[in-house]
């Protein structure tokens, strides 16, 4: 087989190239390796390989010719040294910070956090005897007055999910390696385009490949992108012992979904940077955040770490949660989901379904209000979703 990467081409060049791995056959798109294992030529190349003395694949669970395309694809285009692709964006959070701490360690983490994530620190890690202290992600000095002697990694998301508040990664990167900690940045809402967590500092990028990277509802995926030797001490072994792996048929769909990746987010945060311009001062808004306006309350933040806006808009309506599901249950093309990233536009109300499981006071300071909604902006027209969006307004 010939491998393909070309660092010297440009970043939609190398998502439609780079990783491929041609059989004789001369295939044109990636060939789809649908097996679970491998034969050996003989017993003693069986135990070559299993000693790592011989390259091959041994069983899909280690390692799979497509998703070793798709790792490297999304290394490629991460600018990683090493990737390793997991079941779903969950399996990819869970496995970097499990990979990185052992009970007696502690995790500090954003407070502002997707549901599931917070609920790895703050829950999962604890039963294992590692400790989780949460801070407010903007405040610097809360991640200093968190550091303990035991400290071993931190862990954040910017944009947060779904208030769209913005962290410093390179200032938060600093005070985790003057701890001794390993900074994990999820990078879902920024997506790999507009936003470079590696070249700011960070050790380790988690996403959620169900989101942009696929971005046409198809599959889950996740992966965890970091430096060789991050992956192959923290990340390899664990994943390859409990087993979250990544479907190669799911890794094929990913591979196709990078290859469209640009003009997708592009297109879909120009759609969103026009929609938060038009509804910003709409009387129905009480507030409306979006990275890519000048209003944002962290902009000179955003000038710094991001390079556009997102396809993701947080508004508030008036009437609070009343008022949210009026405006929700009003919209005809946009639809109702807890998903995001998608060809097709879709709103979450978090306060009932992703950060359900909150207290009110909880989701406060996470920035999550009744009347917030979530809208990830989709690929369709622009004029057609503006009006759904002021359609449903008026319901408010
Ligand atoms: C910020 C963030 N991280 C992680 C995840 C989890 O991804 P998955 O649903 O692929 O497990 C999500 C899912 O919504 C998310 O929004």
């Amino acid at each position: 087989m010939t491998n393909t990467r070309c660092p010297r081409f440009h970043l939609e060049t190398r998502l439609v190239h780079d990783g491929q791995e041609r059989t004789p056959l001369g295939e044109t798109s990636e060939a789809l390796f649908l097996t679970q294992g491998f034969v050996y030529e003989s017993a003693e190349s069986a135990e070559r390989r299993f000693l790592n003395e011989e390259p091959g694949y041994s069983y899909s669970r280690f390692s799979n010719p497509t998703v070793t395309m798709f790792e490297q694809r999304m290394a490629s285009l991460e600018g990683a040294e090493a990737a390793c692709a997991t079941a779903s964006g969950m399996a990819a959070v869970t496995a970097a910070m499990m990979g990185q701490v052992q009970a007696g360690d502690h995790v500090v983490a954003a407070r502002a956090l997707f549901g599931s994530c917070r609920w790895v620190v703050e829950d999962l890690l604890p039963r294992f005897g590692v400790g989780c202290t949460l801070v407010d992600g903007p405040d610097l000095d809360g991640w200093r007055r968190a550091v303990r002697p035991e400290t071993r990694a931190f862990f954040l998301e910017t944009p947060s999910n779904p208030s769209l508040e913005m962290i410093d990664i390179a200032s938060v990167a600093e005070i985790a390696h003057a701890a001794g900690a390993a900074l994990t940045v999820d990078n879902v809402f920024a997506t790999p385009l507009f936003q470079k967590p590696l070249a700011l500092g960070a050790d380790c990028v988690v996403y959620s490949a169900t989101k942009h990277i696929d971005g046409q509802g198809r599959c889950l995926g996740g992966v965890i992108l970091a430096s060789a030797e991050f992956i192959e001490t923290k990340v390899q072994q664990f994943l390859r012992m409990t087993g979250p792996s990544l479907s190669p048929f799911n890794a094929w769909v990913l591979l196709k979904g990078l290859e469209t990746l640009p003009l997708r987010v592009e297109r879909q945060t120009a759609n969103a940077g026009f929609l938060a311009d038009t509804l910003h001062d709409h009387p129905k808004v009480r507030r409306l955040t979006y990275p890519g306006r000048p209003d944002h309350p962290q902009a000179e933040l955003i000038r710094r770490q991001m390079s556009g806006g997102s396809s993701m808009i947080a508004l508030e309506v008036e009437g609070g949660k009343e008022g949210a599901f009026r405006f929700m249950n009003g919209l005809g093309l946009i639809r109702i989901s807890n998903n995001l990233g998608d060809a097709k536009s879709l709103v979450t109300h978090p306060a009932t379904t992703t950060h359900q499981r909150f207290e009110p006071e909880l989701r406060a300071q996470m920035g999550i209000s009744d009347g917030l909604v979530r809208l990830s902006v989709g690929l369709e027209h622009r004029e057609d979703l503006l009006a759904d969006l002021l359609g449903a307004l008026e319901r408010v």
